[in-house]
């Protein structure tokens, strides 16, 4: 392990409430990784799965995850016991997520637009930078993997038109371009400051949401399979359900893939 990965592992461990730490130079998905760990009996938890490089990043609806030397790419183990979360109570956690690694890029870049768009999704200056893909290892849902991709160092300055319009990274907005590892350090900072937040104080998930929500009152499209809901997004339910206003009334999304109608 390189040096600064090995003082980066020390302080991740001492510093937050990562138990263990998995680093890898190269590794095909962080996610795949932990899954196939996730049902050890030994497996100390909560635990990150980190890697420099990934050739087989998977993101969200069967979808590859690209990502450039400079991104950060990792995925969090986690026991729901830790939290004493019940089942039923993982999307919110997905959405935890998603709040936390926006309040975490907002640091870095704090003359920029950091928002949330549901369920998974973070955008910068009105652009993704940061996508979050959340698995069950089993069926009780005991662990869960929440796998995160940010274009921290990866720059899309040079890179395509097509590319340039929907994705960011952090460095093309930043005086000094932020190290992967210090944004690391602060998601997990804000990740566990966001669920003592949630779960533990009862913050109210909806009005977090909605402060830094990139769908509210904008007019949306929701495919989930053969279905599409449109209408205009009014925030999420209490369980993280999205709500659209619709010609015939207001319809609850619990799951889906949002397309913006109405431009930033
Ligand atoms: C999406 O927006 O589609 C979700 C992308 C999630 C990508 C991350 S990178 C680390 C982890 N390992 C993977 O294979 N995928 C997630």
């Amino acid at each position: 392990m390189p040096p600064e990965i090995l003082d980066a592992v020390a302080r991740i461990e001492a510093q937050t409430f990562v138990r263990a730490v998995d680093w890898f130079a190269e590794i095909g998905s962080t996610n795949d990784y932990a899954l196939s760990i996730a049902n050890d009996p030994d497996i100390v938890t909560p635990r990150l799965i980190w890697a420099d490089r990934q050739y087989a990043g998977r993101g969200r609806s069967g979808h590859a995850w690209w990502s450039a030397a400079g991104a950060l790419t990792c995925s969090l183990l986690v026991d729901r016991q830790t939290w004493s979360l019940s089942p039923v109570r993982w999307p919110e956690v997905a959405l935890v997520t998603g709040l936390a690694i926006a309040e975490a890029i907002a640091e870095f870049v704090p003359k920029q637009p950091v928002q949330v768009k549901w369920p998974n999704d973070v955008y910068l200056a009105g652009r993704k930078v940061c996508g979050i893909l959340m698995e069950s290892a089993s069926a009780d849902l005991q662990h869960s993997v929440i796998g995160i991709g940010i274009n921290v160092g990866n720059s899309f300055a040079a890179a395509p038109q097509e590319l340039q319009a929907t994705a960011t990274a952090m460095c093309d907005h930043a005086a000094v371009p932020p190290r992967p590892v210090e944004v690391l350090l602060r998601v997990l900072e804000c990740w566990q400051t966001w669920m003592v937040r949630v779960f533990t104080q009862r913050v109210h998930l909806p009005s977090a949401w909605e402060s830094r929500c990139l769908l509210t009152h904008r007019q949306v499209r929701i495919t989930a399979g053969s279905a599409s809901i449109e209408g205009v997004c009014h925030g999420i339910d209490t369980d993280g359900a999205l709500l659209i206003e619709t010609a015939t009334g207001t319809k609850r999304c619990v799951t889906g893939t949002v397309r913006l109608l109405s431009a930033l």
